[in-house]
């Protein structure tokens, strides 16, 4: 098959492998490493002995995980605003989806809400496109600093706005504890500091490796720590239990 006038990589080579396995010495190892962890372990869980799945990737970027979902998925339709070397499949905006009610069986949303203008709205449509019983797989950052986006989330908040859309999270697993955010957010910072000089390049590379390696140390001396408290992100499974109401008909809800 031709991606953009080239042959479609195998898995193994698949665009996004600084997402999948980013290297050590990337400022974003700490954050990076612990969200495709635990994306690939809610997609292997939430799926087990699925199979032939409709799935949709909702600002799928380079569908990154498209790998972890390649073995179970009859259809794999990436949407996005923006172009990328795989595709998407589809453009469109994420709160206006061109796709008919209960068109798929699962939806994939990794770190795009923080991107678009009105979140409530996404979700909404996921709500809408999935069919019932369909499982959303959604990660959102917590404590991560600004990429020119324009929302950071709380686990209970993405789960009070799944839910407010019908959506039943079903697990949420922390993209990390407190020392891993602390360390990542000092990576970040290494990672930002001005020169491309020859000297302070290598320096940077290694602080960086210096400061990943402490963190991964803390975070395993505190067993994961305040994980609840402050993370880089969350990753949630929820299952669309009822039938999709618009979100017109919905209660207002309560004013303080
Ligand atoms: C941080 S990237 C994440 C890409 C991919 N999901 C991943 O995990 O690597 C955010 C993506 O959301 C896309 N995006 C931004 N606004 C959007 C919108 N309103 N609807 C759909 N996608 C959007 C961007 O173009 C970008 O590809």
């Amino acid at each position: 098959m031709k991606i953009n006038g080239s042959t479609r990589p195998c898995l193994a080579d698949w665009p996004g492998k600084d997402r999948r396995e980013p290297p050590f010495s990337a400022a974003c190892y700490l954050q990076q490493s612990a969200l495709a962890k635990t994306i690939r372990e809610a997609i292997g869980n939430a799926l087990q002995g699925k199979c032939n799945l409709r799935v949709l990737d909702l600002g799928c970027g380079k569908k990154p995980y498209y790998p972890y979902l390649a073995p179970v998925c009859q259809s794999y339709i990436g949407v996005d605003v923006r172009h990328t070397i795989v595709g998407p499949d589809c453009f469109a905006v994420g709160e206006n989806l061109p796709f008919r009610a209960d068109s798929f069986d699962v939806v994939l949303c990794t770190q795009v809400l923080p991107y678009v203008n009105q979140p409530w709205r996404v979700v909404d449509e996921v709500g809408r496109v999935l069919r019932t019983q369909g499982v959303l797989i959604l990660s959102a950052p917590g404590v991560l600093p600004y990429q020119e986006d324009y929302w950071r989330f709380t686990h209970q908040g993405l789960i009070r706005i799944l839910n407010f859309y019908g959506l039943q999270v079903a697990r949420v697993l922390p993209n990390g504890g407190v020392f891993r955010c602390f360390f990542s957010l000092f990576a970040f910072f290494i990672g930002a500091l001005s020169g491309g000089q020859r000297l302070v390049k290598p320096l940077k590379s290694v602080a960086i490796v210096v400061n990943n390696m402490i963190g991964l140390l803390l975070e395993w001396l505190a067993g994961g720590k305040g994980e609840w408290w402050c993370s880089a992100g969350y990753t949630l499974v929820a299952t669309k239990t009822h039938p999709h109401t618009p979100d017109i008909a919905r209660e207002p809800v309560d004013q303080l």
